[in-house]
């Protein structure tokens, strides 16, 4: 070795400028980074909402994380945190909010599902699903030749599900309510927000737009406050102010009332007078009845060989009626598998042509199952221990090639009309005390039913479309069903929403500790997209913030196809020699995610390149 040459200063500082010259290169030329370049991060939207989420990755908080689809939730959620609100009252707050400044998935006449983690350690899921009115029946949405008429169950008054969103929120408030803040507190923000009026971000106003025919032909002008009053060619655009009179009085009555603000009195008469303007089945008696269900959580524990070490992790999701608990449980036994013993000779990474391969592969199985076996627990008997059953799902996957697909041609193909679209939110919400709530709530398609409640303010929902109206045939989201997800009066209807919590096994003290609260929008994508997030953080170790920005792909098994946001040429072309149809999408989910770092920091991560969607802690 020759030591002048090594040890020459000018050598040094010649090393040091090329080593910087070239990390400038890499990282201007990395795409990833370009994306995320802090200074270029949202600046339409900062102009409105100031404290909306810039920090490109992820937020920090010590006390508490609020992560949710639109800023002023995010904001209102955070503000009861600080009021000494545990995250359960927050979680009511920002369901509220939702329901104000993001009209086309919060609102009051929808329904979902959460799942609570306690600071003691123990869970438990909350199911506020609507169910089928009393007098519905199997054939509701068939013509005379059993013909599926689907734009019954997709749109207008007999698309409509019963409400469930206000009685879920009053039961949470009741049974995990800290009660240092009173029912009134948690409301009042969403009051105001209606009455002072949301001002509206480019994407909300876009969407907006995007409806004004189906508002039309769904309400009256006057009553309806998201059509446009201009002339035919005007538009919603951004910074537009919103005021929501009728819903700021029908949320004035749930203030006062609580249940019996929505489910009797005058909201009731609005709704009812509403539903009988239409073809709705809805009635009081449903209004009384329905009711809001606590459940035991899918649990599921995965133990995961990584770099060299082993970690355990305790998955708990949603338990029937929505696939979500039950399908992603399938899909993390499926992956562990193969993780754990063929990583090194696959040498599987983040979204190559292998790994996709087999995630595709694991999908159209689980999927076939979902379409077969779930339902409403409460109707049907569904096989949980069967389908969660490692043997099971053992024998099911190895029916797997490495070298060709799987064809899913036993039932007609699904058509899919809204892969894209966002309809449904999630939010995430973590306090200092050590509560966790991961909560997805829907109103089903964009504005639901589309039909707003005359002198009430708010959408209807059309969850009546989750269930499967005939055999075979595919919903909006081009999922089949049959028996399992018949309709049957009172029931509810088989759904993908999958909120999730993981903990992470402390190898030293064995405990199960909180890491993870997640969950996204997407329809028939949810489960696929939960599914990702977790992979990218557990198996290919990922900032969360980067987990959830990365591209995503999912498979549902009919349709038989790949749907994928962004892949390079080089996968899409193996994926195609293996067999797979493939088809581009704009957007698949909208993940908004809290990471408990091992100080007990928590870091929310909001899907802020598909979305408004914010974190916010402190
Ligand atoms: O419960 C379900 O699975 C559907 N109603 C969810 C709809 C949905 O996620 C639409 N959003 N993209």
């Amino acid at each position: 070795m020759n030591k002048n040459y090594f040890s020459s200063g000018r050598v040094y500082i010649f090393s040091i400028f090329l080593l910087l010259f070239v990390l400038f290169f890499s990282c201007k030329t990395n795409p990833t980074n370009q994306n995320l370049d802090k200074t270029e991060l949202r600046p339409s939207l900062k102009s409105i909402y100031p404290y909306v989420q810039t920090d490109q990755k992820g937020v920090l908080g010590k006390n508490g994380m609020v992560v949710t689809a639109h800023p002023l939730a995010s904001q209102i959620g955070l503000e009861i945190l600080k009021k000494g609100g545990n995250a359960f009252d927050a979680a009511i707050a920002v369901k509220f909010a939702l329901a104000v400044a993001y009209p086309r998935a919060g609102n009051i006449a929808g329904g979902g599902f959460a799942i609570l983690r306690f600071k003691n350690g123990e869970s438990t899921a909350l199911d506020f699903r609507e169910t089928a009115p009393l007098s519905s029946t199997t054939t509701m949405y068939l013509d005379e030749d059993k013909k599926p008429l689907s734009h019954l169950s997709q749109e207008g008054h007999l698309s409509v599900g019963v409400p469930a969103s206000v009685a879920g929120m009053v039961e949470l408030f009741e049974k995990q309510g800290s009660k240092n803040l009173s029912w009134e507190e948690l409301i009042k923000p969403s009051i105001k927000l209606a009455q002072n009026g949301i001002i509206l971000t480019e994407n909300e106003a876009n969407k907006l737009n995007d409806y004004q025919e189906e508002f039309r032909k769904w309400n009256d002008e006057k009553n309806c406050v998201f059509i446009y009053k201009g002339n035919n060619t005007s538009k919603w655009t951004k910074g537009d102010t919103i005021i929501q009179k009728q819903l700021a009085e029908t949320l004035t009555r749930i203030k006062n009332e609580k249940r019996a603000g929505f489910y009797k009195g005058k909201t009731a008469e609005l709704l009812l007078k509403e539903i009988n303007k239409g073809k709705g089945i809805i009635t009081q008696k449903d209004l009384d009845d329905y009711k809001p269900v606590w459940r035991k959580p899918i649990s599921q524990t995965i133990s995961l060989a990584n770099s060299d070490k082993k970690t355990a992790y305790t998955i708990l999701s949603m338990p029937p009626p929505s696939s979500g608990g039950i399908a992603l449980a399938q899909l993390m036994q499926g992956f562990t598998n193969y993780i754990n013993q063929n990583r090194s000779p696959l040498n599987l990474k983040h979204n190559s042509a292998t790994t996709l391969h087999i995630l595709t592969e694991l999908e159209r199985r689980v999927y076939a199952d979902r379409a077969t076996y779930l339902g409403d627990p409460g109707f049907y008997d569904v096989p949980q221990k069967m389908l969660l059953d490692s043997s099971y799902n053992m024998e099911r996957n190895s029916t797997i090639s490495l070298f060709k697909k799987t064809p899913s041609d036993s039932i007609k193909e699904g058509k899919v009309n809204s892969i894209e679209s966002m309809e449904t939110t999630h939010f995430s919400i973590t306090d200092k005390e050590g509560n966790a709530i991961s909560l997805t709530t829907t109103l089903n398609g964009n504005y639901g039913s589309k039909v707003m409640v005359s002198g009430a303010g708010f959408f209807l929902n059309n969850e009546m479309d989750d269930f499967s109206i005939k055999a075979g045939f595919p919903n909006q989201f081009g999922l089949v069903g049959a028996e399992a997800n018949k309709i049957e009066a009172n029931k509810r209807m088989l759904s993908s929403m999958t909120p999730t919590i993981i903990e992470k096994v402390n190898p030293k003290t064995g405990k199960n500790e909180l890491f993870m609260v997640l969950g996204t929008p997407g329809g028939s994508t949810i489960i696929t997209t939960v599914f990702q997030v977790i992979l990218n953080v557990t198996v290919f170790e990922m900032d969360i913030q980067d987990a959830i920005n990365a591209k995503r792909v999912h498979h549902q098994w009919l349709p038989d196809e790949v749907y994928y946001e962004n892949l390079d040429d080089a996968v899409i072309t193996k994926l195609k020699k293996l067999g797979h149809k493939l088809k581009k999408v704009g957007q698949l989910g909208k993940t908004e995610a809290i990471l408990v770092l091992p100080n007990g920091d928590f870091v929310g991560a909001a899907d802020y390149l598909r979305g408004d969607d914010t974190a916010l802690g402190y």
